[in-house]
């Protein structure tokens, strides 16, 4: 009788992590830190970060900003796999509008860019299962310099006309602000969407120019943290590290946001881009696509659609990596997700190859608390048993060597992980039975609870009786 059982399991995850040089990115199951505590903006809305699209990094206020362009992304999130892989929101940023509010005082949308008008967009959206969003400034003019309205003083009249748009989320700027007081400003919107009794994700976009970490939690549910992105990887850096600062402000429903994707906008490379993408994950940031994704190459796609990285910024723990260590130009970032595991990721942000280093202990990981080790019986036909041992060595401090293990391989943690790979012990146990009686049954000891957590490598037993 041969019974395989996995006796101690230490599962492990790995998310993809790029960059320019030496990077890689590992994970190790560990423990979790405590959460600090945030008060959070009670709209029960973006419990993970919002993953979807906005045009402005791609066409700015160009004419090819229109419905054309909307309708075509919705149907390309729809045949390319994006909505499969959780992309929800399609946004339209500045430039919508007509630049005068109707003779009641409402927003008009452009006749020439959407002459089928906002509801009728996000009717065809909603009819892709995809959700809608739309961009106003808390001022008295939006940023572009066509003068579009701003909602300073309309706050309520906007936001009803928004929710009778069915519009599902708001992008709030901040020009023309009139040197009103930033929280009050945007209070005053949540609480005119709060009171359409619509549900639309608040996006709060001032730049990070009045600590919106500090107030944000309670008034939307994702701030800007510096200013605008651009396609370049120094700019692309910097918006990592005026966001990195601020994770004890993240959690379910209220994010940081280090600006919107470049990813396939061409100004940086593939490897650069990855990079971006991971580091936007290993944030908990908002994943809004800003390259024109009806006409996306391969590699953008397999980017853009990497479920590996998704899934940890989609982690629904919503802790946002901390920086656990930094030398130079080059950093350890961590992770903690749901599940118990702690992702670490490794990053070079120099475009020359580095080494990096950290240990499972630095990353607040229990070191292998060495073998385990248990009895178990066999059971005979006339009622009598038999105990035997069964121990897990200590693989982790003394690698298996000659013929302990029946095999030792490795394997990649996760499909298409190509960085780590991690040992699998599986080895055979031979017990001897008892002369001239019939086995009836055997009963395995449970190995796995008294090996720690936190080691690299899975064992795999097969055990034979009577052989
Ligand atoms: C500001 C915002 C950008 C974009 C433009 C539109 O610069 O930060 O994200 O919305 O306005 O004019």
């Amino acid at each position: 009788m041969r019974r395989p059982r996995k006796a101690t399991v230490i599962t492990t995850v790995l998310a993809t992590i790029g960059g320019i040089g030496a990077v890689a990115g590992l994970a190790v199951a560990g423990v979790l830190a405590t959460a600090p505590a945030a008060l959070a903006l009670d709209n029960g809305l973006a419990l993970t970060p919002p993953m979807g699209s906005n045009n402005w990094n791609t066409t700015q206020c160009r004419s090819t900003f229109n419905e054309t362009m909307i309708r075509g992304i919705a149907d390309t999130f729809v045949s390319a796999g994006l909505k499969d892989a959780g992309y929800q929101y399609i946004n339209l940023d500045d430039c919508w509008a007509e630049t005068s509010r109707d003779s009641s005082g409402h927003l008009v949308p452009s006749r020439t860019r959407f002459p089928s008008g906002i509801k009728a967009l996000a009717d065809y959206v909603h009819g892709k299962g995809l959700k809608l969003g739309i961009y106003t400034s808390a001022g008295t003019h939006t940023c572009n310099v066509a003068g579009f309205p701003g909602a300073l003083n309309h706050e309520q009249t906007d936001a009803n006309t928004f929710a009778s748009w069915d519009v599902d989320y708001l992008k709030y700027d901040n020009c023309n602000n009139q040197g009103v007081d930033a929280v009050t400003r945007y209070t005053k919107m949540r609480d005119a969407l709060k009171n359409t009794g619509r549900p639309i994700v608040y996006s709060i976009c001032e730049w990070g120019k009045n600590q919106p970490w500090n107030w944000g939690p309670s008034v939307g549910n994702l701030w800007r943290t510096s200013g605008d992105i651009s396609d370049n990887w120094s700019r692309m850096v910097g918006r990592i590290h005026a966001n990195d600062t601020h994770a004890s402000a993240a959690g379910p429903g209220h994010w940081n946001d280090p600006d919107m994707l470049e990813v396939g906008n061409g100004g940086m490379s593939a490897t650069e881009y990855r990079t971006h993408f991971s580091m936007w994950a290993i944030m908990a940031a908002p994943l809004l696509i800003g390259s024109d994704i009806r006409n996306a190459s391969a590699t953008t796609l397999s980017i853009l659609t990497n479920s590996d990285v998704i899934a940890v910024d989609q982690d629904p723990l919503g802790r946002q990596g901390t920086i656990l260590a930094h030398s130079g130009s080059t950093y350890v970032y961590r992770k903690p997700l749901a599940n118990g595991d702690v992702l670490v990721a490794l990053f070079n942000e120099t475009s020359s190859p580095a080494t990096i280093t950290t240990t499972a202990a630095a990353a607040g990981l229990s070191a292998d608390a060495g073998p385990g080790a248990g009895t178990g019986r066999i059971t005979y036909a006339d009622g009598t048993t038999q105990q035997f041992a069964l121990s897990v060595p200590d693989w982790y401090s003394n690698p298996p060597s000659g013929s302990d293990p029946a095999i030792t391989m490795t394997y990649r943690n996760r499909s298409g992980n190509t960085q780590q790979a991690h040992a699998i012990n599986v080895f055979l146990v031979k017990v001897p039975l008892q002369e001239g009686k019939t086995p009836s049954g055997v009963t395995l000891p449970d190995v796995s609870s008294t090996v720690t957590s936190g080691v690299p490598a899975m064992h795999v037993f097969g055990i034979a009786i009577g052989d």
